[in-house]
């Protein structure tokens, strides 16, 4: 018997490669190490119902039909009709370490050979890695290749998130029943619908309690995550890239590596997943915060648009430097014909008409200021109405002899054509060589349609074009950090986090929507690799007027900015502001570092989230009020993730100025009481009654 037990951070996952295939018989909390594999081994061979295979079948990771397995195979694919059965045999089983095993597989009827890569990282996040290789000389069609994991008869329940433009990570969660609930992204990039993690639950997960497991795509294009229950009676989840018809067809020699899957773990709710994917991003040596704290950003485009004016422009520089802002970025409109989004994408050279000396005269008056500078590009994209479509209309995504539908007036830059490639890459490098460029905003502001290089199908020829790209922009401008943006959160995904360093988390700067759009994202990527700035009184997005203490409240959960005229704020507005940042600044080690929580309550009319230093000596909190609550006096609120028999010393902080009360005298532990960390999360605090759109922010410091 063979048994292969990966075990660490309280995950087990145990291989079983007895029967010419590996096949996964465990993934989840920690189990004792297997005392007899062949006890454990027939504890798990499956029973024979009449009317089935006369022999109990191990169907394995590759899930072939050839094994009796009736679902989704792990590998579709043929030879133009040929080879469309595979039956692979396991080959080498090879251990680089206690936490890694690398299986490789052969079917020598079909010349493949298959292989897939495990690694339980230190965070407990089983990275998986798959690919396929074609032995013969007739060249094989991979139409999928989806990894799969098995996860326990239990589970009752999936979640996932969908979204749109201004509105990303809805969570909707569903009971599983047999079949397949598919989440697919056809967008050619990652999408704002794109789920982040597909989760499975067991009965009652919450925030805090329960079980999670959960599969998230590290990919930038097309994509489908899976959860399946077979009538059989087993459930998987799955994920992989999704291929158009005939992206992938491997030539002799040819392998395909598949993007890899992280796939997560928890006992300890869906915080303990999220932790875990915080603590994995984290660890890698090119995490920002692994580099420098996350400055304070100031990003102009909900300032000024296109309008752009030195004297308004340094105006704006004055006001955030008084304020304490640290990194002032120039949004869109500075280059070509761009005097609105009709013209000039692909001409990224400094427009002479609104910069006549160059942006010079702007960097210079925006670091004399001691601010960075950070300056945006869209350099996929290309308007028609532009020097560069207009010699090179060949170079656009394409199939047939049609032009794919305009989107925001523009069409996709096909990156995998060299001369493209080189273009952008060239101008983005002389403006980079010519200016003080710390940070670039790199947008994407449209889906693909028809995206074929050459007559044929080129989604993952562009992803690996970007990220080629971004890759090569670093290593030419050492420190450079750029940030995804993708018309707000339409291209976060755990492949683009080795690629970028922030995400425009969404173009939606409400402070309410943030709410939950910011929430829901961190589930997978930490706030400090998220956008978060406080924008204009009344809300561009959606008209809403919001206080500057709850906008404030909610952009300081991520690497925080501005996004306002501040020419225009009041002097009050500005104290407000310059209390946010400092606070901000003096808390974003622990904001960046520590354990994030979302308090499951019942009462829908408010949230608590926070943040809980790893050691939980120091907290932070935000209870949050989304509507009016339907008590006189809502629910108390419950501090959670803190150690139970310590003490800590609890208070309001009014950084940005006091939240709006509907109250004649409020609760009486605002100004510092000391109580255990049991009794704040068994109990909790009494809540005041905040007026709808406000935000409390609690500190709390073990003593
Ligand atoms: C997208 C981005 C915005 C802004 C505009 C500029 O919508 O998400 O933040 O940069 O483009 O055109």
């Amino acid at each position: 018997m063979q048994l292969i037990h990966l075990r660490r951070a309280g995950v087990s996952v145990i291989f079983d490669t007895s029967a010419s295939t590996p096949a996964i018989l465990y993934w989840g909390a920690a189990v004792a190490e297997v005392v007899s594999a062949e006890d454990f081994v027939r504890s798990q061979l499956e029973t024979t119902p009449p009317c089935d295979f006369d022999e109990p079948q191990t169907i394995g990771i590759w899930r072939e039909n050839a094994r009796g397995f009736l679902s989704r195979p792990t590998l579709i694919g043929s030879r133009e009709g040929a080879n469309f059965s595979q039956k692979f045999s396991l080959r080498a089983t090879n251990r680089l370490d206690d936490h890694s095993v690398d299986f490789v597989s052969v079917d020598e009827h079909a010349s493949l050979e298959v292989s897939a890569k495990f690694h339980l990282s230190a965070a407990g996040i089983l990275v998986i890695s798959q690919s396929v290789t074609n032995l013969s000389i007739a060249p094989f069609n991979v139409e999928s290749l989806t990894t799969f994991v098995p996860v326990p008869d239990y589970v009752t329940e999936s979640l996932d998130y969908t979204g749109r433009w201004l509105s990303e990570r809805h969570p909707q969660r569903r009971e599983i029943q047999t079949g397949l609930w598919t989440r697919e992204g056809r967008e050619g990039r990652t999408g704002h619908d794109y789920t982040l993690v597909q989760f499975a639950l067991s009965q009652g997960t919450g925030y805090q309690n329960g079980e999670a497991w959960g599969l998230s795509l590290a990919w930038s294009g097309n994509n489908r995550h899976i959860v399946e229950r077979t009538a059989i009676g087993r459930t998987a989840l799955g994920a992989g890239e999704l291929l158009l018809p005939g992206e992938m067809i491997l030539g002799s020699g040819e392998t395909y590596n598949a993007p890899s899957v992280w796939a997560v773990y928890s006992d300890a709710g869906i915080d303990g997943a999220s932790d875990r994917f915080h603590q994995q991003i984290r660890a890698r040596a090119n995490h920002p915060t692994n580099i420098r704290p996350r400055p304070v950003t100031l990003n102009v485009w909900e300032a000024v648009y296109f309008d752009h004016n030195l004297e308004k422009l340094t105006a704006l520089a004055d006001e955030a430097q008084a304020i304490g802002v640290e990194r002032f970025v120039l949004d869109d409109g500075w280059f070509g014909a761009r005097r609105n989004d009709n013209a000039g994408l692909g001409d990224w050279v400094v427009s002479k008409d609104v910069w006549p000396n160059g942006l010079h005269p702007l960097v210079d008056a925006v670091r004399s200021r001691g601010m960075e500078f950070g300056l945006w590009f869209e350099g996929e994209m290309v308007n028609p109405d532009s020097d560069l479509y207009r010699a090179h209309p060949e170079w656009i995504l394409h199939a047939g002899d049609r032009v794919p539908p305009e989107f925001r007036m523009q069409q996709v830059l096909d990156l995998a054509h060299p001369g493209a490639f080189d273009h952008v890459f060239e101008q983005t490098n002389a403006i980079l060589n010519e200016y003080e460029i710390s940070y670039i905003k790199w947008d994407h502001n449209r889906v693909l349609t028809e995206a074929g290089h050459l007559g044929k199908p080129a989604v993952r020829k562009q992803v690996e074009a970007i990220y080629r790209l971004f890759d090569a922009l670093k290593a030419a401008h050492p420190g450079l950090e750029i940030e995804s943006c993708s018309s707000g959160g339409g291209r976060i995904d755990v492949e683009m986090i080795q690629h970028a360093d922030r995400f425009w988390t969404s173009d939606n700067n409400d402070a309410l929507e943030r709410q939950s759009i910011q929430r829901h994202t961190s589930i997978v990527i930490p706030p400090e690799m998220l956008g978060t700035h406080v924008g204009p009184t009344k809300a561009h997005s959606t008209g809403r007027t919001l206080s500057v203490s709850f906008r404030a409240a909610t952009a300081i959960w991520g690497h925080a900015g501005l996004e306002w005229d501040l020419t225009t704020a009041t002097s009050e507005e500005k104290l407000a502001l310059k209390g946010f940042i400092d606070f901000y600044k003096a808390n974003r080690d622990l904001l960046h570092s520590g354990r994030t929580v979302r308090v499951e309550q019942t009462d829908e009319a408010s949230w608590t989230h926070g943040v809980v230093a790893h050691d939980a000596s120091r907290a932070i909190f935000s209870h949050v009020a989304l509507k009016p609550s339907q008590f006189s006096r809502p629910n108390n609120i419950r501090l959670v993730g803190l150690e139970a028999d310590s003490n800590y010393s609890v208070r309001v902080v009014e950084p940005a100025g006091a939240p709006g009360y509907t109250q004649i005298a409020g609760p009486k532990w605002f100004d510092g009481v000391v109580l255990s960390g049991s009794v704040l999360d068994r109990i909790g605090l009494r809540s005041p009654v905040l007026r709808p759109e406000q935000a409390l922010l609690i500190e709390a410091h073990r003593i």
